[in-house]
């Protein structure tokens, strides 16, 4: 790579992709290059970024720019990312890396064989918020996690290519899985089409996770009357809730729980067959830093120096292939085994920027 500025082409300036745009080009020593097939999606960049390069298509600023950020729907992932990939330009590809488990093999496949780095955007891994919730889970403060529970609600923009569960559990794939240091073994869903008829809109995922020895559910929806972002970690002394729509409670920690309790006596045989435990809620400081921009800081970094992400291609492929086991789950009404042919990256130990996941708590 060249020394001085980095140029960045970000291919697709959509709703996410023109918030890659904004926070790389806040970044010292990053050109930005917005490529769009849409006229009026260029037209609106220049608008705001008059300093950025415009272009139709990544074929065309290929040999102009140093690394790329696709942010075009899923579809695309694949394509586009090969063609960067191949030819030796490091790749941030959104969430999902791909549409597929042949494809994400290809790009991970295509990354190690050129020597580029290939990392996914699982924006939540670069959360402050997630890193404190993992931080608590560590020091074991909620005693055994015995459950996960993860709600994505919202009336949500309908997509053309994917369903709602490749549309948003992959942010809450990535959040537990981050959080477990775990990825999932067997997945079983639930979901259902209520509007139109490509795909499902509401969905319901059961995850097993057998080496944290745990379960997450995850409840996704594009129709759901109000937005939630809400993950709920039942330990077996403490319970948190992490949710990503409160300004200054991000995290909060209740000191409540419940034991079993034997009722002998006759004369208490209406008594609950639990005792109750309460105490206090409390509140962590999460200084605010927005997670995209720790993200693309990260990227940029790791672009310049070839290093290894935290984020990498073969966690989006972690991640692909729970996925792909949902559509199985969801089309024969079974839990699915998955099988990952290697240790998960999140076993594996972080050798990325610090910078970009301080204070980690891995
Ligand atoms: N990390 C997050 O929190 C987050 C949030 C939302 C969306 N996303 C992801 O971002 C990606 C884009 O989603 P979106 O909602 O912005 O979609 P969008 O439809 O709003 O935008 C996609 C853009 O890509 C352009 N495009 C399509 N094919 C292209 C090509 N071959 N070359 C150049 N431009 C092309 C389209 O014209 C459009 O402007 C998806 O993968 C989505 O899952 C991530």
């Amino acid at each position: 790579m060249r020394s001085g500025s980095i140029r960045i082409a970000v291919v697709g300036n959509g709703y996410w992709g023109s918030k890659h745009v904004r926070v790389l080009s806040s970044l010292p020593d990053v050109d930005v290059t917005v490529v769009d097939v849409v006229d009026e999606r260029l037209a609106e960049a220049a608008a705001y970024y008059p300093a950025a390069r415009f272009a139709r298509s990544l074929e065309d600023v290929l040999d102009d720019i140093d690394a790329v950020v696709v942010a075009t729907p899923p579809a695309e992932h694949c394509v586009l990312t090969a063609l960067a990939s191949e030819a030796g330009k490091p790749t941030l590809v959104e969430k999902p890396l791909t549409t597929s488990v042949e494809e994400a093999e290809i790009l991970v496949e295509s990354a190690e064989r050129n020597g580029t780095v290939l990392m996914v955007g699982h924006t939540f891994e670069y959360n402050p918020a997630v890193w404190k919730l993992k931080e608590i889970i560590q020091a074991g403060s909620l005693g055994r996690i015995l459950y996960i529970n993860a709600q994505r609600l919202s009336l949500g923009r309908y997509q053309r290519d994917v369903n709602v569960v490749w549309d948003l559990a992959p942010h809450d794939l990535s959040i537990v899985s981050y959080l477990l240091d775990d990825i999932p073994s067997a997945a079983a869903v639930w979901a259902d089409r209520n509007i139109g008829i490509r795909h499902a809109d509401v969905a319901y995922l059961r995850l097993d996770f057998e080496r944290a020895a745990t379960h997450a559910f995850i409840h996704v929806s594009w129709l759901n009357p109000n937005k939630v972002r809400q993950v709920t970690v039942v330990g077996e002394r403490k319970m948190a809730v992490y949710d990503d729509l409160s300004d200054n409670e991000r995290i909060r920690v209740y000191d409540i729980g419940v034991d079993p309790r034997d009722v002998d006596e006759p004369g208490a045989s209406h008594a609950m067959p639990v005792s109750y435990r309460t105490g206090d809620i409390t509140s962590p400081y999460i200084q605010f830093q927005e997670p995209l921009l720790l993200q693309d800081r990260h990227f940029v970094e790791c672009a310049r120096t070839g290093t290894q992400p935290n984020t990498p291609g073969q966690r989006g492929l972690d991640i692909v292939r729970v996925l792909a086991a949902s559509d199985v789950a969801l089309a024969t009404g079974r839990r699915v085994d998955i099988h990952h042919n290697r240790p998960s990256m999140s076993l594996l130990p972080i050798v990325g920027h610090a910078d970009a996941r301080e204070p980690h708590p891995a």
